[in-house]
């Protein structure tokens, strides 16, 4: 028998990686050596003070159990007490934290929580793909794509979005541009989307992976009405341990409960378990802990050559002070970039693959050792994989 796909399912476009492995698994497969820059999952390893907090809590009997779909109170608190040392915010624990499989999940689940047919939804462009993708689609909603644009630092322009939408996905660090904003500019979202009853979802999955100085705020220092996403992915290279969380406004977090009590049963209890201690290594006044520094570093030094590589193989290249990723105007369609890149040995995503509006730009991920980085940059000034 053949299964049709709903057709909801039907309209959302492979995910980008799937396409962009199909071309690269063919050159592996012939043995090239291919360079990767394209997803955005660290390489660096999970700092070993957390992996042994998990296999030891993996042991215990009470943390084999189903978890619960508000996540631990023992994890919601360490949260609160997070949001206190980092940002200076009293955060309740019971009433304005909800734990998520990964922030993804919670940025799906709260358009399904509050998102009816036919609302209007605004998401950047270019964005993270689920927000125009499957949190619209899956709730039949209408996406209105809002350009960034490089002329305005690549923040979104409020005064260019629709005045009756119902929610709103914001992402700073940014993903795929690595644009970072201030609390000014969040204060400007904030008051825009009060004044038109916009929910604010704000995603600060990359809220920690920042450079030179530079220290990420919270949306909720703009205003407690709205909801925010953190990610233990990227801070403590966690990305395959799944677990993130949502904090803000109580009303949104008790339907992101309630939606997720529907479809999950919460993260397993020794992920939050390595989530708590992951928080605890944070300093008393917010400071961010040595494992995460070293990362940093080691990432810093990798865009700084990759920047400065990119510049002078004539790339007008920023550098980026925040996320693990380098964007720049590639000087054609991005996909015939990134084929040409591929004919290198290199991997590269195509910055049209987060909304057209940024055909011509390419992302590229410091997932590579710096040495690999000078071997891709080499292949590319050659114009050969040789
Ligand atoms: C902007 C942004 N938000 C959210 C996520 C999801 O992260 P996770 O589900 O691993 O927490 C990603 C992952 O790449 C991302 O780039």
């Amino acid at each position: 028998m053949n299964y049709e796909q709903a057709e909801r399912l039907k309209q959302i476009p492979p995910y980008l990686f799937v396409r962009l492995e199909q071309l690269s698994a063919a050159k592996k497969a012939e043995g090239w050596d291919m360079i990767d820059f394209g997803i955005g999952d660290p390489d660096l390893p999970t700092p070993e003070e957390i992996v042994d907090e998990m296999c030891a809590q993996a042991r215990l009997n009470e943390n084999q159990k189903y978890s619960s779909s508000q996540g631990c109170r023992s994890l919601r608190v360490a949260v609160a007490d997070w949001y206190r040392k980092r940002f200076g915010l009293d955060i309740d624990p019971d009433k304005q934290v909800c734990i998520t499989i990964g922030s993804k999940e919670g940025i799906f689940n709260i358009a399904q929580a509050f998102v009816d047919e036919g609302d209007t939804i605004i998401a950047p462009s270019p964005g993270y793909p689920v927000y125009s993708g499957a949190a619209t689609l899956f709730n039949e909603a209408n996406c209105v794509k809002v350009p960034l644009r490089p002329e305005k630092d690549w923040l979104l322009d409020v005064d260019e979005c629709p005045k009756n939408a119902r929610m709103l996905y914001l992402n700073y660090p940014n993903n795929p541009t690595g644009a970072t904003c201030d609390l000014e500019y969040m204060r400007r979202v904030y008051d825009w989307c009060q004044e038109n009853g916009t929910i604010l979802c704000f995603d600060a999955a990359y809220s920690e992976m920042c450079y030179d100085g530079y220290r990420a705020p919270s949306i909720l220092q703009a205003g407690p009405d709205a909801i925010e996403f953190g990610s233990f992915s990227k801070t403590f290279c966690m990305t395959g341990f799944r677990l993130g969380y949502a904090v803000g406004n109580p009303d949104l977090i008790a339907g992101l409960t309630k939606c997720k009590g529907q479809i999950d049963s919460g993260a397993p209890i020794f992920i939050q378990k390595a989530g708590e201690k992951a928080l605890s290594l944070y300093g008393e006044n917010g400071e961010t802990p040595k494992c995460v520094l070293d990362n940093m570093d080691v990432y810093a030094e990798r865009r700084r050559v990759l920047v400065e590589g990119l510049r002078e193989l004539g790339f007008d290249c920023v550098m980026p002070k925040g996320t693990f990723y380098v964007w720049f105007n590639c000087g054609m369609s991005s996909f015939e970039f990134t084929q040409k890149m591929i004919d290198l040995g290199v991997i590269v995503t195509p910055g049209s693959g987060f909304g057209e509006s940024a055909d011509g730009y390419i992302r590229m991920t410091v997932t590579e050792p710096v040495e690999r980085i000078r071997l891709a940059l080499e292949r590319m000034r050659r114009g050969s994989y040789q």
